[in-house]
């Protein structure tokens, strides 16, 4: 391909000019002249020229410019290397953290939970933070479980207060891979999939996954919802999120005025990334209520699950006499992993002996649809088929809630 220029600048209002570079198979590029490059161009970047990676691209940062002082500030030198390990640092406590990996097997709640602190640190940002916790396990999750890159992938995040933000901070958060892309892993399943366009915008249906056909609505460890919670948050925070794989980007624009809460989404076909890379962009302090942001979503889920028989084999009243009851201790971070293993080794063998079991979730004011399907899919479909309900105590609004979608579509597809 004929070398090109690389862009002058990287915005996320103008994904296409960096990714149609790096498409050109560029082997070099010199940061200092790239002004301004955003976050998630330097995560684009770094994902390419990590050395341990095949022909890896070379970034040239030696010069003063304020794109070369950026990206050694958030360590991208380090990521390159692996050096940086998988701990991520605050570079600017509040700002930006440090580049980091995750490892093709690592557990996604814990980077998630420490990258959403170090940047929104400020109590009154609480419900920015947890979307952005939601945000970051649900792309790493992704790399972990679909991108097969060796190397897994890079996360970033950056509070943006300056320049064209002054009167609007933003966050921003990027995770990419250079993995197999979505169209690939997605068209493995859904073969009738006509091209990497249209596998990228079905990617962002609820209920689809490479882990299930379609028209059903979950496996063990997935629901297939994580990208569409992710674009229903874009919209309804006004953000932005752009999604640029192999084949195929798509940009989604939500809406600032929450009057038409949709936003514009586009399939730019040809133009994509070797590999998968996410952003993520909000205002700082778009989320009032958290809460009632993600009941928003589910309930755009649930008219989007085929309607089927109401079945209640998750029950909200006493349990029995005798019932094993567990509680589901809060450790502060949650952890799919183990829910799935507590969920194998002690309820699903007595739900099998059509013992009933009680839950009891006192203590956890909330808890993501991720947790709870690790958690409960299997148990629950085991729980319909035995006919021998799941007692839940003490579950708060918002984890009942999320206990519900669950039931609505695990025992439907
Ligand atoms: N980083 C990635 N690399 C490859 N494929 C991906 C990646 N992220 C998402 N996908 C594809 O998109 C599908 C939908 O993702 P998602 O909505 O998070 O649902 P789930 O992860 O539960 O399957 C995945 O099943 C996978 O096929
Ligand atoms: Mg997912």
């Amino acid at each position: 391909m004929m070398p090109i220029a690389s862009p002058s600048r990287v915005e996320l209002s103008e994904p296409l000019a960096l990714l149609r570079w790096l498409e050109s198979d560029p082997v070099s590029v010199s940061l200092g002249a790239i002004d301004p490059i955003e976050l998630w161009g330097l995560v684009a970047l770094a994902a390419r020229a990590r050395t341990d990676g095949e022909a890896p691209l070379r970034v040239n940062l030696e010069q003063a410019s304020r794109s070369c002082q950026f990206a050694r500030a958030v360590g991208f030198e380090d990521v390159l290397s692996g050096a940086g390990g998988l701990a991520s640092a605050a570079a600017e406590r509040g700002r930006t953290v440090k580049l980091a990996r995750i490892q093709r097997h690592a557990s996604t709640e814990p980077p998630s939970d420490q990258i959403s602190r170090l940047l929104v640190a400020d109590p009154a940002l609480e419900d920015t933070r947890r979307t952005l916790y939601y945000v970051l396990n649900e792309l790493l999750r992704n790399v972990v479980q679909h991108s097969q890159d060796r190397l897994g992938g890079i996360v970033g995040a950056q509070l943006n207060r300056g320049g064209r933000n002054s009167d609007l901070p933003m966050v921003q958060v990027a995770v990419v891979d250079a993995g197999i892309g979505i169209p690939v892993s997605l068209q493995s399943r859904h073969t009738s999939l006509a091209d990497a366009g249209a596998a990228l915008e079905k990617s962002l249906w609820p209920h689809i996954s490479s882990t299930f056909d379609e028209g059903e609505t979950g496996s063990a460890q997935n629901a297939g919802m994580g990208l569409f919670f992710i674009s229903e948050m874009t919209k309804l925070v006004g953000g932005r999120l752009v999604i640029a794989t192999r084949g195929a980007t798509l940009t989604l624009q939500g809406d600032e005025n929450f009057e038409d809460p949709h936003g514009i989404q586009k399939v730019h076909k040809g133009v994509g990334y070797p590999g998968t890379l996410v952003a993520f962009e909000m205002p700082v302090d778009a989320v009032q209520d958290y809460d009632s942001m993600i009941e928003t979503i589910r309930e755009r889920a649930r008219e989007r699950t085929p309607r089927r028989a109401i079945h209640k084999w998750l029950s909200f009243e006493a349990p029995p006499a005798g019932t094993f009851k567990f509680v589901v201790r809060s450790t502060g971070v949650e952890d799919a992993r183990e829910a799935q293993r507590f969920s194998e080794d002690q309820l699903m063998p007595r739900l099998v002996k059509r013992q009933s079991v009680a839950l009891d979730f006192v203590g956890i004011p909330t808890c993501t649809q991720s947790y709870v399907h690790a958690l409960l899919y299997e148990a629950l479909r085991l729980a319909w088929a035995r006919k021998t309900p799941i007692y839940i105590l003490n579950a708060q609004p918002a984890v009942k809630s999320t206990l519900e979608l669950l039931e609505n579509y695990a025992l439907g597809g």
